[in-house]
């Protein structure tokens, strides 16, 4: 499919397993905001057309103004984070046919995996996840047991940006399916297909305190001090 590619961006979240503090995607990284990371991650890609910001209902005026070298529409986000993503996907422009939903919180992703994603979808498919092998075990527990061990061959642990035909991610959030934790899941339910593209570690989300050490040393080494091993070609 031909046409440009939006990007929703939910970043209303308040980042409670964060710890105390501003609403995460306000919180620094670097001196600056995780989301501004974000959006100038987005920006980088050549693929990335209109780009919807869902923000903290009562910062979308300090968010608006921080973003305004970036060219983003913002708009309030929800309750829950499909909230947020169908409030930015109603504020897409009508003719933009393919969409990537990107969680602000995976702020450092490298602009490799949003082309992957964006290159699958122009060859046909209808939805698309990064991914990445599972590298703990996996157990099922009831309380404080283990009721199985989880072949975790073919598990992987699913990142975004995720793509999606909009008519498909419209019918999906239109369906409800708010018990999903990703947009996918709400497709899958419809009964399509998702396919996967490689992922990376780099795109991690900052979800606790210990990830946002990552995140410095990630940038760190990005900017060539003190490189972390493993993390540059
Ligand atoms: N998000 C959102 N609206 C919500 C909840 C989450 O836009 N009501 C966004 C977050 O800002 C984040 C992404 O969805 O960019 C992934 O959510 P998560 O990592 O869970 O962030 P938070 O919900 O902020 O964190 P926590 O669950 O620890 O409170
Ligand atoms: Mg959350």
């Amino acid at each position: 499919m031909s046409g440009p590619v939006g990007v929703l961006v939910p970043a209303a979240g308040a980042g409670v397993r964060l710890g105390p503090g501003a609403p995460k995607a306000l919180r620094l990284l670097a001196g600056e905001p995780l989301l501004v990371h974000a959006v100038r991650g987005l920006r980088a890609c050549a693929e990335v057309g209109p780009v919807v910001v869902a923000a903290p209902a009562p910062d979308v005026d300090a968010v608006a103004a921080l973003l305004a070298p970036h060219d983003v529409v913002v708009v309030a986000g929800g309750a829950e984070r499909h909230d947020s993503v169908a409030a930015a996907l109603a504020a897409l422009p009508a003719q933009v046919g393919l969409v990537l939903v990107h969680d602000a919180a995976r702020c450092l992703t490298p602009s490799a995996v949003v082309t992957a994603v964006v290159e699958a979808l122009r060859a046909g498919a209808g939805a698309v996840v990064p991914v990445l092998p599972v590298a703990d075990t996996v157990k099922r527990v009831d309380g404080d047991r283990v009721v199985a061990t989880v072949p975790r061959a073919d598990l992987r642990a699913v990142q975004t940006p995720q793509g999606f035909r909009r008519d498909l991610l419209a019918a999906a959030h239109a369906a409800g399916g708010q018990q999903h934790t990703d947009d996918a899941g709400m497709v899958e339910a419809l009964g399509h297909e998702v396919v996967v593209v490689p992922g990376s570690e780099e795109a991690f989300k900052v979800t606790r305190p210990l990830d946002l050490l990552l995140a410095e040393a990630l940038l760190a080494a990005r900017r060539g001090a003190d490189p972390v091993p493993g993390t540059r070609a």
